[in-house]
């Protein structure tokens, strides 16, 4: 049975252009020396992509590797010819300066790669933090039909009876460290039984939080988010998103009919659902941008703020993805969403149904874990937006906060949510570790750390620093945390109460450039503002002195991203960029 496209396949422009012969034959031959027949490859089947993030520069990915040929059968068996090739590595811990320099670059490598060779449709393989919004920004920009697979998280980790989640162990163990509660060793063996397979974070970090994203997207089957990269359904999910992606080639079913305004409000809903990671908010907006979805701060506020915490899994709650997929995962939490009213259920998927048909039955099984609407863990789980005169827009992650520190700063001091604190700056992460332990400092419970030039164009890529921990000397006396704000990110896996992603940042000519050591900061969160007590004149004065330093570029790539992106309010991507959409409706020249 032939099946006829709803619109031509793209790749029949390279492999079977009429009165062409001579292009034609070009560009099979080659495929032919790896053993594609010509005759495959003029058959009319759609080629379809897969987008390889797995490497051995991006072990959270890596088990794409091995899930690569399961997405190839399930290609296959629905009638597909699969085309492998790598995106750029990014992978969050380990590249220095920061992994947030490769997002856009693995973006721009996409494009070109989808737009410029015979690809109909394309798998796009995510996990490690930034491989999931990169992709999706690139299937936007190009509109070819494309689905998202994860390599799934680790398996739980164990240390000594207790369950430890990457990530956030070592914010943890970092705070234990400095109160000389344990040594280094112990420090590495906590960290390393944190990660005890293949697969990304399992804890609630930024990859799981945008792999969860995806789900609330459309972007991916449902279910694809939470299941572990070892366990056999991972490998079952690769293959039934392959044969997926086949029908979808068919169907014609493009990003831009499932990245609606609708998709990307679940997203916001769900990612407060989920107690997810800060940092879902600038890859969010930088994927509705992309999109041509218009996202306003007050989106986060209106539609995720009052949003309550349901899923129990670290570094807000207590378990990990094991735990999480077993209990329903992502599914399930949108499941209490949709019958608490607030998802949008008519939304449209990659599976070609709505949200809601995709729900049906997918109920937990597990209320300690996927808590019902109306028993939530908290009753707000979403992010906070402030705004003031040291900067436009930031947020704070509600969930995190712990009892103790909501006793020291939100209820006891003044009036509730209302507090004052004496700036203690710092300009980058190196002034950070060379000054926080300096006793000239005077560093006490009264403080707000803030750290600077640490944002996209300071560091350059905008770094996970914000999350800094308190001077030994106060670990010591039990006081695990302070209130930190900052032009950086922070860790999705990170539990600190943090003012984060404040744009515009320093480097940029943001408030916090003129703010000194000294000066108080008035937070009030219930009207959403951060207020440096100094006064205009004084300000104007402090402009006068420049913006504080930051290091040269070191690259070219760094001078070229530093020159071109936009804000983290605004999603911190190539401004330029967003205006390209479509970009397969037309075949480039041969
Ligand atoms: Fe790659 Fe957390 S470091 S997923
Ligand atoms: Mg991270």
């Amino acid at each position: 049975m032939t099946r006829t496209p709803r619109r031509p396949f793209r790749s029949r422009e390279w492999f079977d252009a009429p009165g062409r012969s001579d292009m034609t034959a070009l560009y099979l031959e080659r495929f032919m020396n790896y053993g594609l027949t010509a005759q495959e490859l003029r058959s009319g089947k759609p080629i379809i992509g897969i987008a390889q993030s797995g490497s051995d520069l991006t072990p959270c990915n890596r088990i794409h590797l091995e899930l690569s040929q399961r997405i190839r059968e399930g290609i296959r068996d629905a009638g597909g010819i699969p085309m492998e090739f790598p995106t750029h590595p990014i992978f969050e811990n380990c590249r220095r300066p920061t992994a947030a320099l490769d997002r856009n670059l693995a973006y721009l490598g996409l494009v070109e790669i989808l737009n410029g060779y015979p690809i109909d449709a394309v798998v796009v393989t995510t996990g490690c933090d930034k491989t999931t919004p990169a992709g999706i920004m690139a299937a936007s920009t190009v509109d070819v039909p494309a689905i998202t697979l994860s390599g799934g998280p680790m398996l739980d980790g164990w240390h000594e009876g207790e369950l430890v989640g990457s990530g956030t162990v070592i914010w943890r163990s970092r705070r234990l460290l400095g109160a000389g509660e344990i040594d280094e060793e112990e420090f590495l063996r906590r960290a390393t039984d944190s990660a005890p397979s293949a697969g990304h974070c399992n804890t609630m970090g930024t990859a799981s939080t945008m792999n969860a994203v995806a789900e609330a997207l459309g972007m991916c089957l449902p279910g694809n988010a939470a299941i572990p990269a070892p366990y056999r359904e991972r490998a079952q999910m690769a293959y039934e998103t392959g044969r997926r992606i086949v029908d979808m080639a068919y169907e014609d079913l493009r990003p831009s009919q499932i990245l609606t305004r609708d998709a990307f409000l679940n997203a916001i809903r769900t990612v407060s659902a989920i107690g997810g990671s800060t940092n879902a908010q600038p890859h969010i907006v930088a994927m509705a941008r992309h999109a041509g979805v218009e996202l306003t701060p007050s989106d986060w506020t209106e539609y995720g703020y009052e949003i309550p915490l349901l899923a129990n899994v670290q570094p807000a709650g207590k378990f990990l993805s094991e735990r999480f997929h077993r209990a329903g995962g992502v599914p399930s939490v949108m499941w209490e969403l949709l019958q608490a009213g607030k998802l949008s259920g008519g939304a449209l998927t990659c599976t070609g149904r709505s949200q809601a048909d995709n729900l049906a039955g997918r109920e937990s099984s597990d209320r300690e874990v996927v808590r019902p609407y109306g028993e939530p863990l908290m009753t707000h789980g979403g992010f906070l937006v402030l705004s003031g005169n040291l900067f436009d827009f930031a947020i704070m992650k509600t969930s995190v906060i712990s009892d103790d520190f909501r006793a020291r700063y939100l209820s006891t001091r003044g009036s509730e949510g209302v507090f004052d604190v004496r700036a203690i700056v710092f300009d980058g992460s190196d002034d950070y570790h060379h000054r926080i332990n300096d006793p000239a400092l005077q560093i006490d419970e009264h403080c707000i750390l803030v750290i600077r030039s640490s944002g996209p164009i300071g560091w350059p890529g905008s770094a996970e620093v914000v999350n800094m921990q308190p001077p030994d000397a106060l670990l010591k006396r039990g006081i695990t945390s302070l209130p930190t704000l900052g032009d950086g990110r922070q860790s999705g896996t990170s539990d600190s109460p943090s003012i984060l992603n404040a744009s515009p940042e320093s480097a940029a000519g943001g408030g916090l450039a003129w703010l000194r050591t000294g000066d108080i900061i008035r937070i009030d969160l219930n009207k959403g503002r951060c207020d440096a007590l100094v006064d205009e004149q004084e300000i104007e004065r402090r402009r006068g002195e420049g913006l504080p330093e930051i290091p040269q570029s070191n690259t070219p790539w760094e001078e070229l991203y530093r020159q071109m992106t936009g804000q983290l309010a605004d999603g911190a991507v190539l401004d330029f960029t967003v205006k390209y959409r479509g970009t397969s409706r037309k075949v480039p020249r041969h």
